[in-house]
């Protein structure tokens, strides 16, 4: 009878959940990236994430292990850093300051948190390996193939270059204990060990300089080796390394720019082989491999598609005892001019395959595969047929009709494949170095009808986390949303691309100002924009010039504020969103270097007026097929727009300097930033109507966001914006200089309802237009369905402008607190516009995962909000009064994890620490 009742008791506790509290450390990065193999930072930075069931988790103190061998770090010998326990809550981007480390080494590490719960765990054991961090430790030679074969075309619009095939065979004597593969093939490789790819990514290595900067790629490949005989097979494409393009240096008639090219493909490769014994031996490129470009992919071009032959495949090439004596003996190639590095940005991965939505025959005997989304990668084909059918994929973004695709703004991009088949079945093939931009393929010279099975479009773009989500009650915005995750993806590609379709494919910095902003709410974008400051950084000219896109494969150098300030802005937002401490420090000197130089070259009377491309791609209202307007009361005086911008870095620049200690240069930006200023109201304010320049509204609000405008003249200025907005038919009106504030200019002084009318239009020019236009992504003309071909991507970020800012700090309400960094403080203040009954969204910050989701319920609000451990938020509640407010049911002062703030009129203000919360407030007065 007792029993039954001790039994019955322990029974009921169980299930009322008395459960202990959960503490868990997880996602730890080195350098943000997951047991990585490639770090050559001396000092890397760790991170980890703490998971807690309890509200208000904050870590007290931490503990870091590392060891040179697992089995050291389970019987916690911490022989390479055991950082005692440190009383602090930095939990992210710690400096590793243990034993330094060196060439190869493999670190072992673990974290043991404690938190102001009492409560302390360790973490599972990850681990990382240093790259080689000394040039000398390269053993192996540049290699590849320094001739054209039959069938090449070296120079044109549409270059031709067979991939090269490359082998070795290699005996392995001993046991095996580790081994790892160091490889850069450029422009691009695909490396293979005893038939077997090494690692899933694609098109890699990532796009650099190569005059400048040579990335390469470490792999583990312990699984791949084995004793006794072994092979290594790489091919080689010819990315942007032996151009798409080229012109002997002279501009491309066609777009009249130069474009650069550094020559035939080659390789350097070196496997590190530890041996059980505790000896080490180096499988390396050198004169002994063989070569051949007489394999299957006879051509390939990031522009035009690539060319495949069936027929020509050599089975088992890279598996031991393949016969290889018609191959050559490789060419010894110069190394390319850059320094070599570990590439520390994720490379480009197959990140999602589709099915088609539609294959259907065409009036013409082909046949049309409809993607049912505007996408970037490639159509892997799964077909049969006889040896020798050529099957023929063209690639376009749109159709003309159901018959015909849209091409023409394609420009000379030839965005086709072809596959010539061996007749051996089923055969699957996919090409490997190019991409396109599509949405619809034309498959010519199949012999049967195909079907939806015999196609799958694989989408690529670069390995970044997904880390936003965003729904709400408005169809429109979602699909914007949609639209911009689309574009977004399509576009990284180790560098941000304008398109991902024409012959162009570049990274204009002007482009990415503030998209980069907007776009770090959905992706974790913080290695690839670190990467490309690196990138620009090169780029610079000894005098401080700065080019418009980067890397220079098209060389566009002519000095301009706005594109420029790419190098200033995207700092700030790494800054911001991710807390990197360590991009505007590094990049200072480059900055400061610009700055000056833009101010010695071009100021006149305290102003830099230089300036190239205005506010780039105002509506047209003139003609449909017009790319731009050229209405002088529609264009902004680019001066204006450059000694703007101009002041709006100084202000960065003035912070970068006081948080690096640098008050003499602090000083120096800010006396500079108040001439700016003066000079800029002397010059472009009207006193007399009250407007900047020609009142068009980025001129009112440049100078408006960015400070410039003398208090008693702000609300003047911004009442010229709501006259202009008002002309305009609440329909967006500014280029890409002036949308880069707009959505945040109108809530910021009050008109957040006017933002949200304007964001979900749906007629000309808006979002919404694309949307009711057939757009799955976002268009790079206004009038994108019926603008001139020459400059008409169909998947091109810019003309978000600050929406997805928008989205997340104001609809969302998640916004990093501007005195910290990294969403440690956040701040939720979402707008509620009438119309809007519902978002969902969710951010995973560098400390986990934040979560903001609101309803409108007749009068009533409920919030429900999820900050992470180690971090807390200040959020603001729609009531005049607490009495309003309930948490989980109980009244707001009852609850202990909230704190209140402050209040108002119109608004409560609490804190809140890391948990669930679920707020209620009543009667709300929904738009006051
Ligand atoms: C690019 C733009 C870029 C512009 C500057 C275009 O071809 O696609 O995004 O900003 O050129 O001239």
């Amino acid at each position: 009878m007792r029993l039954q009742f001790i039994v019955i008791l322990f029974l009921f506790v169980g299930s009322c959940g008395l459960k202990q509290p959960s503490l868990e450390v997880v996602s730890l990065t080195v350098e943000g990236r997951e047991n990585f193999p490639g770090i050559e930072e001396k000092q890397p930075l760790l991170s980890w994430e703490i998971r807690s069931s309890s509200r208000a988790t904050e870590q007290t103190a931490y503990q870091v292990l590392v060891s040179s061998s697992g089995e050291k770090l389970a019987d916690n010998q911490a022989d390479l850093w055991d950082s005692g326990k440190i009383n602090t809550d930095s939990s992210i981007h710690v400096a590793y300051k243990g034993v330094a480390l060196e060439s190869y080494q493999r670190c072992y590490w673990k974290v043991r948190v404690w938190t102001n719960h009492g409560d302390s765990v360790w973490s599972a054991v990850h681990h990382w390996q240093m790259a080689m961090l000394h040039p000398e430790d390269w053993k192996a030679q540049w290699i590849g193939l320094d001739t054209f074969s039959a069938g090449d075309r070296p120079y044109d619009q549409d270059t031709r270059l067979a991939a090269r095939y490359l082998r070795k065979e290699a005996t392995i004597e001993k046991e095996i204990q580790a081994a790892t593969a160091y490889i850069s093939g450029l422009g691009l490789y695909e490396c293979y060990i005893n038939g077997e790819k090494v690692g899933n990514d694609v098109l890699t290595p990532t796009l650099t300089d190569y005059d400048k900067r040579v990335p390469y790629n470490a792999y583990d490949v312990t699984d791949r080796l084995k004793k006794g005989a072994n092979a290594i097979g790489v091919i080689l494409g010819n990315g942007r390394f032996f151009g798409m393009r080229d012109f002997h240096g002279n501009p491309n008639p066609m777009t009249g720019s130069r474009q650069v090219t550094y020559g035939f493909p080659r390789l350097l490769l070196q496997i590190r082989v530890e041996y059980r014994d505790g000896s080490v031996e180096y499988i390396h490129s050198d004169g002994s491999w063989k070569v051949t470009d007489q394999g299957p992919i006879r051509a390939n071009n990031e522009y035009d598609g690539e060319e495949y032959d069936a027929t020509l495949e050599f089975a088992e090439w890279d598996t031991p005892g393949f016969d290889d004596r018609t191959w050559k003996a490789v060419d010894l190639m110069d190394a390319p001019k850059g320094v070599l590095y570990s590439q520390p940005n994720e490379n480009i991965k197959i990140k999602e395959t589709l099915v088609p939505k539609e294959v259907y025959a065409t009036n013409r005997g082909t046949y049309m595969v409809d993607m049912g989304q505007n996408m970037v990668g490639w159509l892997k084909i799964n077909l049969k047929g006889n040896a020798g059918d050529t099957i023929k994929l063209v690639f376009a973004e749109r159709m003309k009709n159901r018959d015909t695709l849209y091409t023409e703004n394609l420009r000379y991009a030839r965005a086709t494949d072809t596959y010539v088949m061996k007749g051996e079945g089923t055969e699957q093939w996919h090409p490997i170095f190019t991409y396109h931009g599509f949405r619809y393929v034309e498959v010519f010279g199949l012999s049967t009808p195909p079907t939806v099975a015999d196609f799958e479009g694989q989408v690529v773009y670069d390995d970044v986390q997904t880390i936003g989500d965003f729904t709400s009650s408005n169809e429109t915005l979602n699909q914007i949303f949609k639209n911009a995750y689309w574009t977004i993806r399509s576009n990284y590609r180790g560098i941000p691309t304008d398109c991902p379709q024409r012959d162009e494919r570049v990274a204009w910095l002007g482009d990415r100002i503030m998209s980069s902003y907007g776009e770090s709410f959905i992706f974790d974008n913080s290695r690839l924009y670190a990467k490309w400051m690196d990138d620009i950084q090169v780029a610079q000219n000894e005098n401080g010039s700065l080019p418009d896109v980067v890397p220079a494969y098209w060389i566009v150098h002519n000095d301009n504020v706005t594109y420029p300030s790419a190098y200033i802005i995207i700092p700030e937002m790494l800054r911001k969103q991710f807390a990197d401490e360590a991009t505007y420090r590094k990049h200072y000197p480059g900055m400061k270097k610009w700055m000056n130089y833009m101010w010695d070259t071009y100021s006149t009377d305290d102003l830099v007026l230089k300036d190239v491309y205005g506010d780039w791609c105002v509506a047209p209202e003139e003609g449909t097929d017009v790319i731009w307007t050229n209405d002088p009361k529609r264009t902004t005086d680019g001066g204006l727009v450059a000694a703007s911008y101009y002041y709006y870095c100084l202000t960065l620049m003035k912070n970068f300097a006081s948080l690096q200690g640098m008050d003499e240069d602090a000083a120096y930006f800010d006396t500079r930033a108040q001439r700016v200023r003066s000079a800029f109201n002397k010059r472009f304010f009207h006193s007399d109507s009250l407007y900047y320049g020609n009142n068009t509204t980025t001129a009112n609000l440049l100078p408006l966001t960015f400070g410039m405008v003398e208090a008693e003249n702000r609300d003047a200025v911004f009442n010229r914006i709501l006259e202009k907005t008002a002309e305009y038919g609440n329909h967006i009106h500014t280029g890409i200089m002036g949308a880069m504030w707009y959505m945040r200019g109108l809530s910021d002084h009050g008109r957040p309802d006017l933002a949200y009318t304007v964001a979900t239009q749906k007629t000309y020019p808006s979002w919404g237009y694309m949307i009711e236009n057939g757009a799955t992504t976002i268009w790079e003309l206004w009038n994108g369905n019926t603008g001139h071909p020459l400059m008409n991507s169909w998947n091109h970020q810019m003309l978000l402008g600050d929406l997805l800012i928008w989205y997340y700090e104001y609809l969302a309400g998640i916004k990093s607190d501007p005195g910290q960094t990294g969403f440690k403080g956040v701040v939720m203040h979402p707008i509620f516009p009438e119309g809007l009954e519902y978002v969902n969204a969710s951010y995973r910050s560098i400390y986990g995962m934040i979560k903001s989701h609101w309803r409108k319920e007749n009068q009533t609000l409920r919030w429900q909000i999820t900050i992470p451990p180690n971090a807390t938020a200040r959020v603001s509640l729609p009531a005049n009064t607490e009495k309003a407010i309930k948490e989980g049911g109980v009244p707001l002062g009852e609850v202990p994890e909230i704190r209140l703030l402050d209040k108002d009129d119109r608004q409560v203000w609490v804190e809140i620490g890391s948990g669930d919360y679920d707020f209620v407030v009543a009667d709300v007065k929904w738009g006051e």
